[in-house]
């Protein structure tokens, strides 16, 4: 019989304030939250692009007390979050910010999380394993992308054992996420590329997932568009309407993935960031159109939509035409950031194949995908683009 549960769907996601220049009103946005004395959680490049002296300014302007902790590299590392969690513990911090992207987010949720439910990050490693309430958290992404600062996702390194490890969980879901596009002009050409192909596959996949439904779908299809629109521009100019909407486009898709959930490009990319280190903007990217022409079939009236967000003119084509259009589309997007599209110019190493198969296979987001795949099938996308 089938559970009743398994009928519910949910759409949650925090606060959102949006706007260029809305990084002064972060102060105010810790005070309204109760806070005293604030952790900011950041990395290096972010202090050195200045963001973090407006974000201190507005909490003196506030009479916040507050302590920076830096320690925060690409792919988070199971110990930085130990370390910060010490920190917040011992200078008696009572909210915490985040100020740059997916890695000082997802840092700061593992802080978070250890603040009051103690233990390690492991422990949480699943669905809905983080029981108490977390301090409160405000997020201020520094990429168009990763869509960490709307979503209940959290990802860390186990560096002992090289393995991406996910939480999901409502418990991590941030209480205000500020958005200030102006904080993607200090973003490289690459970056902005890189992060804004995770926004597009954050899209596409929580599209085509199976538990999306029809309050993610609008956001999904409209980030897409937005995508279509906005990135090449976004990073090749740095033009500040277009990374406006690149900071629209990566909102949305975190509010659609952050409720329906993933697929099998997820799945694939999670291994190489965890053997390799490699960036996640850029395995996506690579592994995205293989992944969409294999799952086009299982799919292919929401790759007719995919295909007309992307800029197709449907009229006089077949189903199937339009649906392939946009695998097509994807590709020609790609070529037109000049990002890499082979696994092995990235440094990974072709041994390992059967090994990250086998891990993609037993990541949360391949329940999701529309379809399942055996794991030979998962070594064959990693083939297909080596
Ligand atoms: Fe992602």
């Amino acid at each position: 019989m089938q559970n009743q549960d398994d009928n519910l769907l949910k759409f949650d996601i925090p606060e959102i304030i949006f706007g260029r220049g809305s990084l002064s009103k972060i102060g105010q946005c810790a005070a309204r939250l109760g806070g005293e004395k604030v952790l900011v959680v950041t990395d290096p490049g972010i202090i050195k692009a200045g963001w973090i002296d407006k974000c201190l300014k507005s909490l003196n302007e506030e009479q916040l007390k507050y302590i920076v902790y830096d320690n925060v590299v690409t792919n988070p590392r199971d110990f930085q979050v130990d370390q910060g969690v010490k920190l917040y513990l011992k200078k008696d911090c009572d909210v915490i910010i985040a100020v740059g992207g997916g890695s000082s987010i997802d840092t700061a949720k593992g802080i978070a999380i250890l603040a009051t439910n103690h233990g390690t990050v492991h422990e949480y490693v699943g669905c809905n394993l983080v029981n108490h309430p977390i301090p409160p958290l405000i997020c201020v992404p520094t990429t168009a992308g990763t869509g960490a600062d709307i979503s209940q996702f959290a990802v860390f390194l186990d560096i002992k054992d090289k393995m991406k490890m996910c939480i999901l969980s409502r418990a991590i879901m941030p209480d205000i996420s500020l958005i200030d596009p102006e904080l993607l002009t200090t973003l490289s050409t690459e970056m902005i590329a890189a992060t804004g192909m995770d926004a597009l596959t954050h899209a596409i996949e929580a599209y085509v997932s199976s538990l999306s439904w029809p309050m993610t779908d609008p956001h999904a299809i409209h980030s897409i568009e937005l995508v279509a629109e906005h990135l090449v521009n976004a990073s090749k100019t740095k033009d500040i309407d277009a990374l406006e909407g690149m900071s629209i486009a990566s909102l949305e898709a975190g509010m659609a993935f952050s409720n329906a959930i993933l697929g099998a490009v997820h799945a694939l990319a999670h291994p190489l960031g965890g053997l390799y280190d490699l960036h996640h903007g850029l395995v996506n990217s690579v592994l995205l159109p293989a992944v969409l022409d294999q799952n086009l079939s299982h799919a292919m009236p929401k790759f007719v939509h995919i295909a007309k967000a992307m800029g197709l003119e449907l009229r006089g084509m077949s189903f199937e035409e339009a649906g392939l259009y946009a695998p097509e589309k994807v590709k020609k997007l790609i070529e037109d950031l000049e990002l890499p599209t082979r696994l092995s110019k990235l440094g990974a190493d072709i041994k390992d194949i059967p090994t990250m198969a086998e891990m993609a296979q037993d990541d949360i987001c391949m329940q999701t995908n529309p379809c399942s795949y055996s794991n030979k099938e998962l070594e064959a996308f990693y083939k297909e683009v080596w």
